[in-house]
Formats: structure tokens, C-alpha cells, sequence
């Protein structure tokens, strides 16, 4: 593996976005929790059967299973620039990651803040679409797709997240604040903030820029 970051920031905040965007353009491979997390419920394995309640309320997972996940994940990775999208979360997330890395002679390079207020958020969240086929992500406003309800890049339909209502998306910042946040301090020494208000594509420079 060559590089590994970390996106962190609030639900909504543009880390899956701006992680496909360095999938396509550059060499790097996105690891989701969130999108691995959707995929087990979907495919009703056993991580999925114990996931969904948790994800459905907005709350998160426990460590003992995402940590299960990574390490089993991180293995299969190919020689490739890594994104941790959405992982860690927790104190001892970040713990446990640590130790599997140091395991493998590897390192974070950077951390990469996405920084952005949180009503701004919800109106993310609640106009987001994601294809239920690819997973490519839009915005009915600032990312609308070229036909309504279908996907530009496979034709797949594009579908409202389940925790995308307001009531679970309010529960979500909530958790982010109580325990991700703490996560800062964790990496403030490899912790480079970006405003994440701005456009997409002038979010994806700030971060090529500092990557
Ligand atoms: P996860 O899927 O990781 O959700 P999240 O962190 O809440 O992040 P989102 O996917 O909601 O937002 P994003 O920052 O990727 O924003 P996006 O690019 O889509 O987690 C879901 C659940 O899984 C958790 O609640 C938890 O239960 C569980 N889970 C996952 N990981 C876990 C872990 N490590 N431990 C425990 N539990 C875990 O953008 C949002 C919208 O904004 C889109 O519509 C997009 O088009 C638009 N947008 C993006 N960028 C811009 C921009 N620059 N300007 C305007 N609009 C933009």
C-alpha cells in the first residue's frame, strides 16, 4: 500500500464524494465502512443482521464488529493509495487500527477534516440520491443527475438512504459530536482541515493540493 488517509467529518459532510472522485482521477481505492455496513444488511450476512438496527437508528455500530470488518478488509487490499472513508469513528477504533498498521510495517500519512456546519449538512443529506446499483452519489440540487432518478454512469435507479430522514440524520450529528469528534485531538498532528462548504471540485483540489 502506498498512501493511507483518513476522511473524517460530519454524516453528509462530502468524504464519499470526494472519495470517488480520487477513485476515478487518481490512484487511489476507497474503503467505506458505511457502504460495506449497507452492502451486509443487503446481503443479510450475519454483520448486516446485527448492523442494521444500530444503522437505522443512527447510531453506531459497535467497535468489536467494524474493527472485525478493517482487519479483514486491509488485508485484501491491493498495492494501492488508500482512503479510510467513514473508519475510525471511536477513540478505540483509532486504537485498534493503529496496532493492525504498526502489524504491517504502515502508516497514516494524513488525516483530512472535512469542515462544514451542521444545518448545512442536513440540507446535504436530505436531497441526497445514491444508485442502488454502483453507488455513485448526487444531490437533487447541487448534484442533480442528468435524467431525473437514474443514474449518469450505469443507468441504475437512485434511491433515498434510509437514514437520510431528518429525525435519523439529527440522531447522526448527534453521535458525531459525542464520539468522533474526540478524533481530532487523536490525529492533531497529521490533521489538515479543509473547508468543505466550498464546491466539489474546488473541495477535490484542497485536497489534492495537501495530499
Ligand atoms: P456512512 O455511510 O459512513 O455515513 P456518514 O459518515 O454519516 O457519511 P455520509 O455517507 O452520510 O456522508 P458523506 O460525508 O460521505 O457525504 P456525501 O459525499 O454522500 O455511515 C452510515 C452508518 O453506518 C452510520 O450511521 C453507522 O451506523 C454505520 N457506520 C459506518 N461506519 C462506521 C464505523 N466506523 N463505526 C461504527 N458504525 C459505522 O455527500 C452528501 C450529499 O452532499 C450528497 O448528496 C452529495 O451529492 C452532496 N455534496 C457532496 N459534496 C458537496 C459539495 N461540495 N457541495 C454541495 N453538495 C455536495
Amino acid at each position: 500500500m502506498k498512501k493511507i488517509l483518513i476522511f473524517l467529518g460530519p454524516p453528509g459532510a462530502g468524504k464519499g464524494t470526494q472519495s470517488q472522485l480520487l477513485q476515478e482521477r487518481n490512484n487511489y481505492l476507497q474503503l467505506s465502512t458505511g457502504d460495506l455496513l449497507r452492502e451486509a444488511v443487503k446481503e443479510q450476512t450475519q454483520l448486516g443482521l446485527k448492523a442494521k438496527s444500530f444503522m437505522e437508528q443512527g447510531k453506531l455500530v459497535p467497535d468489536d464488529l467494524i474493527i472485525q470488518l478493517i482487519d479483514q478488509k486491509i488485508q485484501e487490499i491491493p498495492d494501492k493509495n488508500l482512503i479510510l472513508d467513514g473508519f475510525p469513528r471511536t477513540i478505540s477504533q483509532a486504537e485498534a487500527l493503529d496496532k493492525l498498521l504498526e502489524n504491517q510495517n504502515l502508516k497514516i500519512d494524513a488525516v483530512i477534516l472535512f469542515d462544514i456546519d451542521q444545518e448545512e449538512v442536513v440540507k446535504r443529506l436530505s436531497g441526497r440520491r445514491v444508485c442502488q446499483k454502483c453507488g455513485a452519489v448526487y444531490h437533487i440540487v447541487y448534484n442533480p443527475p442528468r435524467e431525473d432518478g437514474i443514474c449518469d454512469k450505469c443507468g441504475g435507479k437512485l434511491i433515498q438512504r434510509e437514514d437520510d430522514k431528518e429525525e435519523v440524520i439529527r440522531k447522526r450529528l448527534e453521535v458525531y459530536n459525542s464520539q468522533t469528534i474526540p478524533l481530532v485531538e487523536y490525529y492533531q498532528d497529521i490533521l489538515i482541515k479543509i473547508d468543505a462548504t466550498l464546491d466539489k471540485e474546488e473541495v477535490y483540489k484542497k485536497i489534492i493540493s495537501v495530499v
